[in-house]
């Protein structure tokens, strides 16, 4: 018995939650096909895809995202069944799009298809996490939750909450041709921060909220602003500034980096508006030598 499952790639933050907040986006994504075998074990038996450095990933199951997330599932759950796993990357490595979590969440979706009595969705989410924590060296759900309940969600240490959001949402995404590491995204965040900037990032965070629960565009502008993360990552990014900068002259709501970069995201109140600023916003990475992908996705 088999079964598939793919998950979607996301922008995790969402500039102003840090680790908490995140949503799945309409665009590549990461399909695994599991398979329920006797053995008590996880196998990784093949990893394909059409995007570069794929044969790097490791098929040692702990040393791989999703095959760790299948034996923390197997752990956890007490299963005396073993699970083989095959994955279809389509999300790029060290892109800001959350390609580790996709897979984790691809592999306990379809593993938890196979279960005598399969889980609901918030049950998956700490073998998720178990598994994405082996790349990233940190246990945060900002992508896996969105990867599994599918829109904006605020994702705690233990919990998952999906947010309503206004149906006008709509959100640009540009993957330039770069690739950052998360680990080394994660080290310029090492130096304490002073407090009245996390005071001032709160009311960011608290305005955004707002702002999505009663659908104001307005609230939305004025609290999508990172204080804390953006100012250190963006200068690994080379045309990120110019693209964010684009991004606003054309409208938008709000625009950072999704995840650890150096994808750049930006929210707008329509669809058109979002697809006509989303060519500005490749052409500034274009003019910083880079050649880029857009997705425009509601939100
Ligand atoms: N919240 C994470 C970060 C996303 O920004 O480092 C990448 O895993």
């Amino acid at each position: 018995v088999q079964a598939r499952a793919f998950a979607p790639a996301s922008v995790g933050n969402i500039g102003v939650g840090f680790d908490l907040l995140g949503h799945s986006i309409d665009g590549p994504r990461d399909v695994a096909t599991v398979r329920r075998i006797d053995a008590p074990e996880v196998r990784i038996t093949a990893i394909s895809g059409d995007i570069p450095g794929v044969d790097r990933l490791p098929l040692e199951a702990a040393r791989n995202t999703a095959g760790q997330a299948l034996i923390s599932m197997r752990e956890k759950l007490g299963l005396a069944h073993g699970f083989e796993l095959s994955l279809v990357k389509g999300i790029p490595l060290g892109s800001g799009l959350g390609g580790s979590a996709a897979s984790c969440v691809a592999a306990v979706v379809a593993a938890n298809a196979l279960l005598d009595e399969p889980l609901p969705r918030e049950a998956l989410y700490e073998f998720a996490l178990d598994g994405e924590s082996v790349s990233s060296g940190s246990r945060h759900g900002d992508n896996v939750a969105p990867m599994l309940l599918g829109g904006v969600v605020m994702a705690t240490h233990d919990r998952m909450i999906a947010l309503d959001v206004p149906e006008w949402l709509h959100a640009v995404v540009v993957h330039p041709d770069q690739m950052l590491e998360t680990r080394r995204a994660r080290e310029v965040l090492a130096e304490p921060y002073p407090l009245h900037d996390v005071v001032r990032q709160s009311a960011h965070l608290a305005l955004f909220l707002t702002g999505l629960q009663r659908g104001d565009a307005s609230l939305l502008r004025e609290g999508l602003v990172d204080l804390l993360v953006e100012p250190r990552r963006a200068s690994l990014i080379p045309g990120f500034a110019a693209a964010k900068a684009a991004a606003l002259a054309n409208g938008a709501l709000g625009a950072s980096i999704s995840g650890a970069g150096p994808s750049t995201f930006a929210w707008f109140a329509s669809r058109e508006a979002a697809e006509a600023a989303a060519p500005m916003m490749r052409v500034a990475f274009a003019e910083a030598g880079y050649d880029s992908r857009a997705y425009v996705t509601p939100v």
